[in-house]
């Protein structure tokens, strides 16, 4: 950790700079992961929702021989990564059909679709199958804590899907909104929050209560990690993070923070949209102001002419009548 210096006082500044503006990955979370491996032996680790990969390589490094990443959308960066790795092993499918394919590990990083069902049933399985296991579940927290998020919705048996909106949560109102934390056509949410069977958190405590001796240690940070354990010596040693009343005041600070940032861009983009239609008409307008503008100059041209035509003919009548008062004259 850098504070600065003296003569460097910009070091935390810089630091700061470096990071996203959200922070949202598992990699955030070395620390966790270091308590975890200092109470338990780990060897074999199932990844599941690997995304870029920034977080694989950190099991290898805190001592994993194998880590299986589960992830049915690899991208061709994360190929790349993984391959680079000869203990990283990609698993190009979906959890939780393909974790009885895969040997039985000493740690499960869940972390892929975040709804109900799935969690449920990854965690269920967990529970059942590895009983010496720990589990680390991703976002347990806002906003996915009591409401679904889909990645792919069509695998999942109609009853456990609630109906769902590309429009997304944030914490200044209940309902989604287009303003809110959308996925941008890579997940959506369930509509409404909260009931049974909707929630990653829900579904952490409906796997909890169904298997006995299990212990979940929620750590309040960046989304909310989940540590489910049935090993009491490393639930001692995650008691500073555990419901530490100081990450979750730093979390809802973040996230409200967050999708204000979201709220304003959105409002951003629709004044810029704004802005451009108000270009388009005030351009229009000044083509029909240059057209008019031109239709009087031609009117006043015309204008000129008639007057000047109405002067020689005024002249020409001035001109003849003396003669015509001549004639009327003789006349007498
Ligand atoms: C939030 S990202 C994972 C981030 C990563 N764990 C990290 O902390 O950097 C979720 C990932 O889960 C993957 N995913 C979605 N549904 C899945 C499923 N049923 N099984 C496994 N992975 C899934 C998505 O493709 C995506 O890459």
């Amino acid at each position: 950790m850098n504070y600065g210096t003296r003569t460097d006082p910009h070091a935390q500044a810089r630091a700061a700079r470096q990071g996203p503006v959200l922070l949202h990955s598992l990699s955030c979370f070395r620390e966790i992961f270091e308590i975890v491996y200092a109470h338990r032996p780990i060897r074999t680790v199932v990844e599941v929702g690997v995304e870029s990969g920034q977080v694989s390589g950190i099991y290898t490094e805190l001592g994993a021989t194998a880590v299986y990443c589960v992830d049915p959308e690899p991208t061709d960066s994360l190929r790349a990564a993984l391959r680079a790795n000869p203990a990283l092993h990609l698993v190009e499918a979906h959890s939780p059909d393909v974790l009885p394919e895969l040997p039985v590990a000493d740690l499960y990083v869940l972390d892929g679709d975040h709804n109900y069902a799935t969690v449920r049933a990854e965690l269920d399985w967990v529970l059942a199958n590895a009983p010496d296991a720990v589990a680390v579940l991703h976002d347990l927290l806002w906003p996915c804590s009591r409401r679904d998020q889909y990645y792919l919705p069509s695998r999942l048996a109609p009853e456990d899907r609630h109906p769902s909106s590309a429009d997304g949560p944030t914490v200044w109102h209940d309902e989604l909104t287009p303003a809110g934390f959308v996925g941008l056509g890579a997940f959506t949410a369930a509509q409404e929050a909260g009931g049974e069977r909707n929630g990653v958190l829900t579904a952490v405590e409906d796997a909890l209560a169904a298997h006995d001796g299990w212990h979940l240690a929620m750590v309040p940070a960046i989304f909310g990690v989940g540590v489910v354990t049935r090993h009491e010596a490393l639930l001692g040693a995650l008691a500073p993070y555990r419901d530490s009343r100081l990450l979750y005041t730093m979390e809802n600070n973040r996230i409200a923070l967050y999708t204000r940032l979201l709220q304003l861009q959105f409002e951003a983009v629709a004044h810029a949209e704004d802005a451009d239609t108000m270009a388009e008409t005030v351009n229009r307008q000044r083509q029909e102001i240059d057209r008019l503008t031109a239709e009087t100059a031609d009117l006043r041209a015309q204008a000129g002419e008639l007057r000047r035509q109405n002067e020689r003919l005024r002249a020409m009548v001035d001109e003849r009548s003396p003669s015509l008062a001549d004639r009327v004259l003789r006349r007498q």
